[in-house]
């Protein structure tokens, strides 16, 4: 019986689960075998190897978090950690990936230095990958991030308080870029805006100048900042208190930083929709004698065509050179979301 392994590696997201217990289901029903390994890349080194069932998967699809769980792994950027991790997939026929940027370069160094065929699944609620329109998990977090903000503004609406939300995202400005626009926040800040820290603060202090001005009486105002963000939030935070007083009639701020809740919880519709067609297409490629591989959700770019109408094939080489220019900011895909942000941002102060 041909055999395949999952690893789950990296920061865990919502709906990891989900694609591991698609995988498994879609594996079996094609005569496969499927085993799990523990805390990513670390457990390959260690060979631990446990097996997948259809039983056990029942009621995974979803739990949030990932079941295997997660590791990021120091050991597997060392040749002789490589090697290892290589030969004990030797009684495998393919690994499938599900992680974000570093976990996709382990897969991609697996295929070509020891020729394991891989197939990777793009997982990070960062959505900081290219080729595909959504990794796994970013919509969950999106929606933690739009129920806490709301949460927060029934708070700064009765104290009549600024506050500022960092929301998680590493380099990648996606999630507090929609998580403006769905909170209808009064400004946005993130890394790829290039803004230097006295710009910030300035244009900061004019909005909400502005919003408590006698004219406008705004009773929140929510300013959601990317932790990319290179001036911490506590020092933003500082820095604009100390002219508040006298500028807003007594309004005040507070600043909260949402970080790992966002990480966690049960994974969305769309997450599980998402994550169940990438790891079903991702177990027939794989099951196809595919490698080197990424499945896209919905990409902006064209890719091989696969099973599933929506999902497409990657070359992980290209997907990973893909995503450095998604960081650098010469893609296009940064370029529209740029864009896009810039046509909505006075909208948002008003
Ligand atoms: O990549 C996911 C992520 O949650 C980032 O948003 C964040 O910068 C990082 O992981 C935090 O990593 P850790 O959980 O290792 O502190």
């Amino acid at each position: 019986m041909s055999t395949i392994a999952i690893i789950t590696s990296g920061g865990d997201a919502p709906g990891m689960n989900t694609a591991i217990s698609v995988i498994v289901r879609t594996a079996y029903s094609k005569g496969w075998n499927v085993v799990g390994v523990e805390d990513g890349y670390d457990g390959l080194i260690d060979g631990r190897f446990v097996p997948l069932t259809v039983h056990q998967c029942d009621d995974l699809m979803r739990e949030g978090g990932t079941w295997l769980r997660s590791a990021r792994s120091d050991r597997f950027r060392t040749p002789e950690g490589m090697k290892q991790a290589a030969k004990n997939l030797s009684g495998c026929d393919a690994l499938i990936v599900i992680g974000g940027n570093g976990s996709l370069t382990g897969a991609n160094i697996l295929a070509e230095k020891f020729g394991i065929k891989v197939i990777g699944i793009p997982a990070s609620i960062d959505n900081d990958i290219a080729c595909t329109s959504l990794c796994i998990g970013v919509d969950t977090a999106l929606n933690s991030i739009v129920e806490a903000c709301d949460k927060i503004s029934d708070t700064a609406r009765s104290h009549r308080r600024a506050f500022i939300v960092e929301v998680m995202g590493r380099e990648c400005g996606y999630l507090a870029m929609t998580s403006a626009i769905a909170c209808s926040a009064d400004a946005v800040l993130f890394r790829e805006q290039g803004k230097t820290e006295e710009q910030l603060v300035e244009e900061l202090r004019e909005l909400i100048r502005h919003s408590y001005s006698a004219v406008r009486n705004k009773k929140r105002v929510l300013i959601i900042k990317a932790e990319g963000v290179e001036v911490s939030t506590a020092s933003l935070a500082e820095q604009l208190e100390r002219t508040m007083k006298e500028e807003t009639n007594g309004a005040t701020l507070r600043y909260t930083i949402l970080g790992h809740v966002v990480r966690g919880g049960r994974p969305s519709a769309l997450d599980r929709l998402i994550a169940s067609r990438l790891g079903f297409a991702a177990t027939i490629a794989a099951i196809e004698g595919k490698s080197k591989m990424m499945v896209g959700w919905r990409p902006y770019e064209k890719g091989e065509i696969c099973i599933d109408p929506r999902v497409e094939l990657f070359e992980l080489s290209y997907v990973l050179e893909a995503t450095d220019r998604l960081l650098d900011g010469t893609h296009p895909t940064t370029q529209e979301r740029l864009e896009m942000i810039g046509r909505v941002q006075d909208v948002l102060l008003l």
